[in-house]
């Protein structure tokens, strides 16, 4: 099954959105495979963020999501990676429809509460950075059946 990178950001940590994040997803039905609070360094964040490097804005980048911890999680299901970050919603907040939770939660670009991976490939080598193997389950949700296989 697909999967991708999510991380609820320092505002979003600090601003107590973890709990709703994480329920929005949840009753989405999306299976959450690894969680962790952690505090990135910079070294992590310039290598999360090495498609940005050199822009005008890659350094209040690093600054603001290295300011606290934030919650890393691989989320799983079909299409996850497209569906995460709809539901996460646009980079600029004119754009973040009502619903999403930036649409409903963040008014400035650069804190923007949440990270959602915008390719497989992003989210392949995202999870490598911040998961060992051995740290993201395989597991079966009692309600799994009733997301996706029932009745067959
Ligand atoms: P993210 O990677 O953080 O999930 O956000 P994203 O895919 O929606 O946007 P991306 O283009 O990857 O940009 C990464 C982060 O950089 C900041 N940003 N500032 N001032 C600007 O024009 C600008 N553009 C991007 C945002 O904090 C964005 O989340
Ligand atoms: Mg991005």
């Amino acid at each position: 099954m697909e999967k991708t990178f999510v991380m609820v950001k320092p505002g979003g940590v600090q601003r107590e959105y973890v709990g709703e994040i994480l329920s929005r997803f949840e009753k989405k039905g999306v299976k959450i495979v690894a969680l962790k609070l952690m505090r990135m360094s910079r070294e992590l964040a310039a290598k999360h963020y090495v498609e940005h490097e050199g822009k005008e804005f890659f350094n209040d980048l690093i600054d603001t999501i290295t300011a606290g911890p934030v919650v890393a999680m691989v989320m799983e299901g079909k299409e996850i990676v497209q569906i995460v970050r709809k539901m996460a919603g646009s980079t600029k907040p004119l754009d973040a429809m009502p619903g999403t939770i930036r649409g409903d939660y963040v008014l400035d670009t650069g804190h923007n509460v949440i990270h959602t991976s915008d390719s497989v490939e992003s989210a392949k080598r995202e999870i490598a950075l911040f998961f060992k193997e051995e740290e993201i389950l395989t597991y079966n949700l009692a309600t799994e059946e009733w997301i996706y296989t029932l009745p067959y």
